[in-house]
């Protein structure tokens, strides 16, 4: 197919889209184009999550149930195990995951695993883009030479263009449909026709010269969230040891209308983008023989946001007389963020080995997160009630979930260590009530 017949394929919305994972960046993405109107298939390796979104089942707050149902009843979105489907496709997309491995470096074995099947059956005049986020370069030194290890011109035989994802799940006010997009391909052929697919569903596409630049943008994008969260971490412990609240400062400075951009403390950061995207950067650039400094300090400070948080602690009970050895802390969020049960990352999971090897007595409630495993030991959410709230020694808030009452835990716990300034505008003593 030639681009003139692949783009009237695109504005017809005939052309027939795969997406290769299915999780919070895919699955949403998929529904949109199954929308506006074109045929999706929405490919994952999880055989379970594939069953489940056939029956209707969403597994991303971004979606509901009934919305998918309507979907798959118009036979506009289909989902499979089966790479097969990518024979019949015209435009490609991945969404696989790109994590870090154990020793800080990119794990791009989702993206190879996905490439590798695209390729075997790779046909000419398809579109293919990545989204996943990845160190600058990788479209072109990774994923370009597959595809032309099957013969034909790129630009001419087929198509290959990053696009990356800006969704923040459980974001009601930004969607898939809501956030412009940037576009960059190998050659303009290529970013013409992705962008052309990517204006059927965003309000504003951004063309630039080429993926790498599109592959860093996403990653400035998120070091500039990181390094900011880290300032505001520091800020936060400075702020305590000259006695004023970080929230108040920061509150007063955004009041300027120009050249300020609030970011808030927290007890550090979790998900799979803002702790590990900008690690991704270091890892190339360190290949260029540079080290990138800003990104390795954020780094640390973030990191070490839940030591301060245990030492905070200990702090708060001591001025009770009580020693954390002992004490039972229940902690409010295992989330990394609020209103979701995303887990990943989250520095609660850290936080609550940290109290429990201190020797406390550690529980959670989290409406979001039922349960989950902590070095291959269950720990299952309890109900936040007046009974708990006020046996705890210590009630530390990790995630400002909107589903608690923090009103009611400042009227009944003993104590409580507010690292989200959740509790901000109620007052208590200031021996019952410490906040990051
Ligand atoms: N979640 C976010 O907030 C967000 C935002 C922007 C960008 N991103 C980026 O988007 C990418 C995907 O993230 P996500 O949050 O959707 O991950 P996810 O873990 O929620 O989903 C990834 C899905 O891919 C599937 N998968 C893994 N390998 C596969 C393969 N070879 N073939 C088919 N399916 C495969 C997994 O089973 C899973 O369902 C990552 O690079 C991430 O950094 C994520």
């Amino acid at each position: 197919m030639s681009q003139t017949s692949l783009a009237q394929r695109i504005a017809e919305r005939s052309a027939r889209v795969a997406i290769i994972g299915q999780g919070y960046v895919g699955l949403p993405l998929a529904v949109e184009f199954a929308r506006v109107g074109f045929t999706v298939a929405g490919i994952d390796t999880d055989l379970d999550k594939v069953t489940a979104l056939n029956l209707g089942r969403s597994c991303t707050p971004d979606l509901t149930d009934e919305d998918l149902k309507a979907l798959i009843r118009d036979g506009r979105y289909e989902a499979t195990t089966e790479f097969a489907v990518l024979e019949r496709s015209d435009v490609v997309i991945i969404c696989v995951p790109t994590p870090l491995r154990k020793s800080k470096d990119p794990d791009i074995s989702y993206v190879v695993s996905a490439a590798t099947e695209v390729a075997a059956r790779f046909h000419p005049g398809q579109l293919v883009v990545l989204e996943s986020t990845t160190y600058p370069e990788t479209t072109e030194e990774l994923l370009l030479p597959m595809l032309q290890a099957k013969g034909g011109k790129i630009g001419e035989d087929f198509f290959l263009a990053f696009s990356p994802e800006r969704i923040d799940p459980g974001n009601p006010t930004f969607r898939v449909g809501d956030i412009p997009k940037v576009v960059g391909g190998v050659t303009p052929a290529c970013t013409e026709l992705a962008a052309a697919l990517y204006r059927s569903i965003v309000p504003r596409v951004r063309e630039v010269s080429s993926p790498k630049v599109a592959e860093l943008a996403k990653l400035y994008e998120n070091v500039f969230r990181n390094v900011n969260i880290a300032l505001a971490n520091e800020f936060a412990l400075m702020c305590r040891r000259l006695g004023v609240s970080a929230k108040e400062v920061i509150d007063a400075a955004a009041t300027k209308p120009f050249g300020f951009m609030p970011f808030y403390p927290g007890p550090g950061i979790g998900g799979h983008c803002i702790p590990v995207d900008p690690l991704y950067l270091s890892w190339k650039l360190r290949l260029n023989g540079y080290e990138p400094r800003f990104i390795a300090l954020a780094d640390e400070i973030n990191r070490s946001m839940p030591d301060r948080v245990v030492e905070m602690t200990i702090e708060a009970l001591n001025h009770r007389r009580k020693a954390l050895n002992g004490a039972h802390v229940l902690m409010l969020g295992m989330a990394y963020k609020r209103g979701v049960g995303h887990t990943r990352e989250s520095p609660a999971i850290e936080l609550f080995k940290m109290l429990r090897d201190k020797g406390a007595e550690v529980s959670y409630a989290d409406p979001h997160v039922p349960s989950i495993g902590i070095d291959g030991v269950l720990a299952k959410a309890v109900e936040l009630t007046d009974e708990r709230l006020a046996a705890s020694d210590c009630v530390l808030i990790v995630t400002d979930h909107p589903e608690f009452d923090y009103h009611r835990a400042v009227e009944i716990a003993p104590l409580i260590v507010d690292t989200r300034n959740a509790t901000w505008g109620i007052s208590a003593p200031k021996d019952r009530l410490v906040r990051l």
